[in-house]
């Protein structure tokens, strides 16, 4: 997929980490038209949300099930059907060859696309020894990046600060989509590393994926129309 062929608006992906229907619900309603596309996480998931996914897609959103799947083969290629038949756009896998390929056969001709997640954020080099991989981040995130594009996978998940690095890899093959923005001022809260949505598309981010400094906004639509601002100015 070629990124100056994404709409500016479609570019911002809000996460709607909410803890019931009825609250993600209200706030679509008042981002109205300002937002195209909602991420929905484990919270609202699990919490009767891809039920909310498929109205969502039908009534012309884009919606991104963020469920990082990882199973036995057949178990992530049915859920993975199952999530295409929502009519969603994204869904999120844990980047292990087996799972990769599995949700890549589950997906098949749909309009679904998968992104892998190649190291959790929450992971240093220390971690990923005491779970007994030989490798350290850097390197895993790589050798995860080839894999999935190895396997057909269609874009990746990665913190603003890898995207260049990984853009360098996977060239313009793969969508990068990048969580940890914060426009300029806006408090950071647990997330560490940080970067403007002007910085990420400029570091080759495709996709921004923003929470907090929307939904915590005293007036969410016009937080982001900010940042549709603030992709737009980038992308000049
Ligand atoms: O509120 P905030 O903008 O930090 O939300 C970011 C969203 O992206 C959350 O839904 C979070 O779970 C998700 N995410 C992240 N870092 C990752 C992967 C996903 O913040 N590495």
């Amino acid at each position: 997929m070629q990124p100056a062929r994404i709409a500016p608006r479609d570019r911002l992906i809000v996460a709607l980490d909410l803890p019931s229907v009825a609250s993600a619900e209200a706030m679509i309603d008042r981002l109205g038209d300002a937002v195209t596309f909602y991420k929905i996480g484990y919270q609202l998931g699990y919490a009767g949300g891809l039920i909310l996914a498929k109205q969502l897609a039908g009534s012309g959103k884009k919606v991104f099930p963020d469920l990082k799947m990882h199973d036995i083969g057949n178990t992530v290629m049915r859920g993975v059907e199952s999530v295409a038949r929502l009519g969603a756009t994204f869904l999120t896998v844990h980047a292990y060859p087996q799972t990769m390929k599995a949700a890549v056969e589950g997906r098949g001709g749909s309009s679904l696309k998968i992104l892998a997640v190649t190291v959790l954020t929450s992971y240093d080099d220390d971690d990923l020894h005491a779970a007994g991989y030989r490798l350290g981040v850097s390197d895993l995130v790589e050798a995860r990046a080839r894999q999935a594009q190895a396997l057909g996978v269609d874009g990746l998940v990665s913190s603003p600060e890898e995207a260049a690095a990984l853009r360098k890899i996977v060239g313009h093959q793969m969508s990068l989509v990048t969580p940890g923005i914060r426009p300029a001022g806006a408090p950071t809260g647990d997330q560490k590393r940080v970067m403007t949505p002007g910085r990420a598309i400029a570091a080759g981010a495709d996709y921004l994926v923003v929470g907090r400094p929307v939904m915590e906004a005293a007036d969410p639509k016009a937080s982001a129309e900010a940042i549709h601002a603030e992709i737009a100015q980038a992308l000049a």
